[in-house]
């Protein structure tokens, strides 16, 4: 076929299913790090939700947990003035961006869907850019969260651990009934979600608070840092020897089946132990990690939406940021997900002890001042000083630097821009 007839007949076509040609059906392209098996899983609802409503979805998943490879791809294209419709970006960050000037008003949306009245302020203070929505959330995360088999810990004859002490006593029992203690994937950002619940356990929510969030340098050189800097050194010693660069989810996925005993990550682990089939207090445990109880590591996902062109893309855009606000949405994607609604409205029926236990120690924390933001999920401080503490942690988990030398090196990291 010559073009002219292509063309032809493409009117035509359009014209019988009267496709508006300028931008075709509208679509929304989204990116995004939800790529794990639960993680998809939640992913997908959100497809099948815009699909529903007229709008295509067009998947931009970056693999690689915690995000960083997201990140490198959305630089990327924003800077080649192609950014999608919306990211997978938070706390801080968002600001980061906001200053770009990269980011769109979702007002209209968020005045109609009364966002304000249907959202906790420590939720919605994140998704606004000076006083203007420009993020919608799709979740809370609690990141203090130890994965435990029930099974591994009768097998070794120890109990469940709810402080540092008991841990270490579960731990030694495992290990020498021939299983692995602690799941774990050396990679920084894995190490900095334990680091983060070692300093919460070690040092409670008010360090946490001055050393993670104010960057206190008094308090990140502090004999509290340093012990728990050793108690890190001593988890160590129960992760196995092919830890180097494992993902997340396979981390988690020993513990499922029996490998591993115990597993320090938020609560998308859930997502894994669901997408398996596997039940909360039978076939697993959700514990707070140790000495954590009284505290909450809040980690908010949300979509940042971008300046998108055209009135077609724009409505496009506001159809994506009602739907995640939905309470329907909400429910079925954090069913999925292992986190809890960041919107209030919507029905606990269906969630499971886990998500409860969160719903309710959220809530009672918000009031105690244990409701902390994590440091290791990009909610508490900009990008440059949480990557530079990170890469601390990180050195410190790879090498037999002292707890000493690594609590001295947070006063410099926390200076980084
Ligand atoms: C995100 C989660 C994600 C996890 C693993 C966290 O930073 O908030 O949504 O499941 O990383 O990639």
């Amino acid at each position: 076929m010559k073009l002219k007839q292509i063309v032809q007949a493409t009117l035509a076509a359009a014209s019988l299913l009267a496709i508006p040609l300028s931008g075709m059906a509208a679509e929304v392209e989204v990116l995004h790090y939800w790529t794990s098996g639960g993680e998809a899983k939640s992913a997908a609802e959100l497809k099948k939700l815009m699909e529903a409503k007229g709008v295509s979805w067009k998947d931009f998943a970056v693999a690689g947990g915690g995000g960083e490879n997201a990140m490198t791809a959305l630089k990327a294209r924003v800077i080649a003035g192609s950014a999608p419709t919306a990211a997978q970006i938070k706390g801080p960050s968002i600001q980061e961006w906001g200053k770009e000037g990269v980011l769109a008003n979702i007002d209209v949306a968020a005045n109609e869907g009364k966002w304000d009245a249907s959202l906790p302020k420590v939720v919605s203070n994140v998704m606004k850019y000076q006083g203007h929505y420009v993020a919608v959330p799709v979740n809370v995360h609690r990141v203090n969260w130890l994965w435990v088999n029930p099974e591994v810990l009768k097998k070794a004859g120890a109990t469940a651990p709810s402080n540092f002490e008991e841990f270490f006593v579960a731990a030694d029992k495992i290990k020498k009934a021939g299983l692995i203690a602690v799941a774990h994937g050396g990679q920084p950002w894995q190490d900095a979600t334990v680091f983060e619940s070692v300093v919460l356990g070690v040092g409670g929510a008010a360090f946490y608070q001055k050393a993670l969030v104010q960057l206190d340098p008094a308090s990140l050189n502090s004999p509290t840092m340093i012990k728990a800097f050793d108690t890190l050194a001593k988890i160590k010693t129960y992760i196995d020897k092919d830890a180097a660069g494992r993902d997340w989810n396979l981390a988690t996925a020993m513990v499922i089946n029996g490998k591993a005993g115990m597993q320090f990550m938020g609560d998308w682990a859930k997502g894994e132990f669901s997408a398996a089939g596997k039940q909360p207090g039978k076939d697993y445990l959700c514990l707070p990690a140790p000495g954590t109880e009284k505290a909450f590591t809040f980690n908010i996902d949300s979509l940042a939406m971008f300046n998108v062109k055209g009135a077609d893309q724009q409505k496009a855009q506001q159809t994506l940021a009602n739907a995640v606000m939905s309470p329907e949405f909400q429910e079925v994607f954090n069913l999925n997900k292992g986190s809890i609604p960041a919107r209030a409205g919507v029905s606990r029926a269906k969630f499971d002890s886990c998500a409860l236990k969160s719903m309710d120690d959220m809530d009672a924390t918000s009031k105690s001042g244990g409701l902390v933001p994590s440091f290791a999920h990009g909610m508490a401080i900009d990008s440059a000083k949480a990557g530079a503490i990170q890469d601390v942690v990180a050195r410190f988990m790879n090498s037999t630097m002292t707890s000493q030398a690594a609590a001295s090196a947070l006063v410099k990291a926390a200076k980084a821009k």
